[in-house]
């Protein structure tokens, strides 16, 4: 097309569409025009996969979209065509092969910007929507999906149904998350773990034994940084989302459980296999990543529903046919024991016994269960204890009121990611070694310390992941399972975090002022050794400053030599540059005297640090995710699916692949709900 006649093109479709493109505040993320439809334009889908179908006709009432009408016309009509012979155009009902939605009716408001935020001044819009339920496209190939609507404009969503080869390759799949793990932290982790000898390690990770190594993009549907709700969707579903949501897409309606729905790779495996799923995070366990497994809502905070979703299924998503997990480890007692926090004040362990699972709520316990049965375990309130507290500062675990009966005690007997996995791979391999099993684990602490700018219990929790990912490679060589498991270790984002060089603590102590004090850093050839590979005998009479486990974590965790690390953006905070021996750090405080929602560097955290002023807006008290692509690594059956640089959802086609879970077959009909017998 020439410039001239482009130009008058994309004029015309300026005239007659609102101007609503490239904003950081969306009327509703992919929806530029007043059509709406969701799965939005360029999904992917998995042959045989259910989804929802949303549809949205917007009229604004006022703000800078406002057309007069405020009525929004109910009369859309919404057809689908598949690319090729039978092109034409068919009603969706139709071609879906179900009635044809009611349409429902609701009214939003949304800012258009940051002086319309400060104001308080939201723009108004009435929407007439509909909803199509369970469906699937089961046809590979290209489809595109028409709403007309306000009496002849169009929506063309291009949807993409893959071409996925259904002869099942793996029989299990062992996904790892490092959330929040990047690149760089792995080189760091490295760095202060394994010996070099004239830079040469001397040992390495067990993730640098992989043999495939490849990058995803994490970004969401409709902003470039994601959070861990919509990346874990995007790698469980193979639909990217929007930031909070989980299992969805987010429309606009008020009920946060009638977002459109996307089936999960969980929910897909046990519907087409029967086989187990484990779900393992050091997280609270109604946190996004575990959440993503089986919830389907647009607000990841309703942590209840996201707890009541791993027993019974989404309670409103009544397709899915979810028997529940066969183990689910983790944190998150005030979800569990009855109290506000629990859906309906219920007690879950109670619901999870009834429902024949095992309840165990220490690592004692956990390490003696019956591995023939099904099993819960949660092991304190909110997020568990960090691997360094656990290890090197324990007394750090007293105090906490984190027992998991919620009766204010401490939960001392905590396990670690690793003998949660473990445990949680014992299960699913007595349980299922003949139909398969799925096992996400999690390490959660990664990012949840990368946030409180806790670089040293960050970097504790990523060689923690590494020690499991290492074990967990050995107990499937030990039972027969490498050959047939897909291992995958990868983040669902990561954060700005790096190393520039190291910082001599005892030349920082010694000067006066801020800015001597930076003579402290080394940079280049100054940069010098590791000196976290090492015990230092002039610090080591306190024995909690040494640890050597002899599984490749640090010998010394408080060299005098330390790493001058920090992230890209940042809350105000003071900044001595080594470990924080008293527990999990909190940079960033609200003052008396000020605003409760601003935050000011925390004096306690850092006494003889330096300020650090922050490039965050003030409402920010932690660090933040950042763009960078994250690392996938994988070995067994498929893996060379995994090489290369491709989006967060392909993890997903790839595993699916792998599984055998694309059923291609006739649109409108419907697949099996269970695949007949195991066809691995
Ligand atoms: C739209 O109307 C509502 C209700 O009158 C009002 O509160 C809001 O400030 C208006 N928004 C704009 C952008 O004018
Ligand atoms: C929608 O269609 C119905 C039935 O054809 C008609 O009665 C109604 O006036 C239409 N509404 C609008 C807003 O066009
Ligand atoms: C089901 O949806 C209703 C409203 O649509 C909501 O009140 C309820 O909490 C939902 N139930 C669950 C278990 O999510
Ligand atoms: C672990 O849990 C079991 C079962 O509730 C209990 O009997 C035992 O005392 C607990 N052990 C520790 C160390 O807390
Ligand atoms: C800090 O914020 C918390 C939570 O919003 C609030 O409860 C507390 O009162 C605030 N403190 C100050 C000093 O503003
Ligand atoms: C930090 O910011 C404050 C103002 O908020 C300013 O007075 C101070 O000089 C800054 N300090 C540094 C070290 O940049
Ligand atoms: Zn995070």
């Amino acid at each position: 097309m020439s410039p001239s006649k482009f130009a008058l093109v994309a004029s015309l479709l300026l005239a007659s569409s609102p101007i609503a493109y490239g904003q950081t505040f969306q009327r509703l993320g992919t929806c530029p025009t007043f059509g709406c439809v969701f799965p939005p334009d360029q999904a992917d889908f998995l042959a045989g996969a259910y989804f929802d179908v949303r549809l949205e006709v917007h009229a604004p009432v006022n703000g800078s979209e406002a057309t007069g009408n405020p009525n929004p016309n109910p009369n859309f009509t919404f057809t689908i065509a598949k690319d090729g012979q039978r092109g034409r155009p068919t009603n969706a009902a139709t071609l879906f092969g179900v009635r044809e939605p009611a349409v429902e009716t609701w009214q939003f408001g949304w800012y258009e910007d940051l002086f319309a935020q400060d104001a308080k001044t939201k723009s108004l819009v009435n929407v007439a929507g509909k909803a199509y339920r369970r469906v699937s496209l089961n046809e590979p190939g290209t489809y595109t999906a028409t709403l007309t609507y306000n009496n002849g404009q169009k929506t063309e969503a291009r949807w993409f149904v893959r071409d996925i080869p259904s002869r099942r390759r793996a029989k299990n799949v062992l996904l790892f998350i490092g959330d929040g793990m990047t690149t760089n932290m792995i080189t760091a982790a490295r760095l202060i773990a394994h010996k070099s000898v004239n830079g040469k390690y001397q040992t390495k990770m067990a993730l640098d034994s992989f043999p495939i190594l490849g990058h995803q993009m994490t970004h969401s549907v409709d902003s470039y940084i994601t959070d861990s709700a919509n990346s874990a969707t995007a790698l469980y579903t193979g639909h990217k989302s929007t930031v909070n949501a989980l299992g969805v897409y987010a429309d606009s309606s008020p009920d946060p459980f009638d977002d459109p729905k996307v089936e999960t790779i969980a929910e897909l495996f046990q519907r087409y296999t029967g086989g187990g799923v484990g779900i393992v995070s050091t997280a609270f366990i109604a946190d996004a990543t575990p959440a993503a497994m089986t919830a389907h809502t647009r607000l990841r905070a309703l942590y209840g529903q996201v707890v009541n979703s791993f027993l019974y299924g989404q309670t409103n998503w009544t397709w899915t046919d979810w028997k529940g997990p066969d183990v689910l480890f983790g944190g998150g007692a005030e979800q569990f024991y009855p109290n506000k926090n629990s859906f309906q004040g219920q007690d879950y362990y109670k619901l999870f016994a009834q429902e024949g699972y095992q309840v165990v709520n220490n690592a004692t316990s956990l390490a003696s269960i019956d591995t023939a049965k099904r099993a819960l375990g949660i092991f304190s309130v909110s997020n568990m204890a960090k691997w360094l507290d656990r290890n090197v500062y324990p007394a750090n675990l007293r105090g906490k009121k984190s027992a998991p009966n919620g009766d204010g005690g401490d939960a001392l007997d905590q396990p670690g990611l690793k003998e949660m996995t473990l445990k949680g791979l014992e299960v699913l391999t007595k349980r299922h070694r003949k139909n398969g099993w799925l096992m996400m684990s999690e390490a959660a602490s990664i990012d949840k310390m990368m946030h409180v700018l806790d670089y040293e219990r960050a970097l504790g929790e990523l060689l923690e992941l590494d020690d499991t990912v290492k074990a967990a490679m050995q107990y499937l060589e030990k039972t027969g399972q490498a050959d047939d498991t897909l291992v995958i270790v990868t983040a669902d984002h990561g954060h700005g975090f790096d190393v520039a060089g190291s910082v001599d603590t005892k030349y920082f102590d010694a000067q006066s002022g801020d800015r001597k004090k930076r003579g402290a850093v080394g940079i280049y050839q100054e940069s010098g050794l590791s000196q976290y590979t090492v015990a230092d005998p002039s610090r080591g009479a306190d024995a909690n400053l040494v640890y050597s486990s002899g599984a490749n974590f640090p010998a010394n965790w408080d060299p005098r030599y330390t790493l001058s690390q920090g992230v890209m953006q940042f809350p105000d905070h003071k900044e001595d540059y080594r470990v924080k021996k008293g527990g999990p750090r909190v940079p960033a405080v609200n003052i008396t005297g000020f605003p409760s929602g601003e935050y000011f560097a925390s004096y306690v955290d850092a006494p003889t640090g330096i300020l650090i002023n922050g490039t965050l807006p003030v409402s920010a008290d932690q660090g933040v995710h950042s763009l960078t692509d994250v690392p996938v690594f994988s070995k067994g059956p498929c893996q060379e699916l995994f090489g290369g640089v491709y989006g967060n959802i392909d993890v997903f086609y790839g595993m699916a692949q792998c599984l055998g879970l694309s059923r291609p077959g006739k649109n409108g009909a419907r697949p099996p709900n269970h695949g007949g017998p195991p066809s691995y």
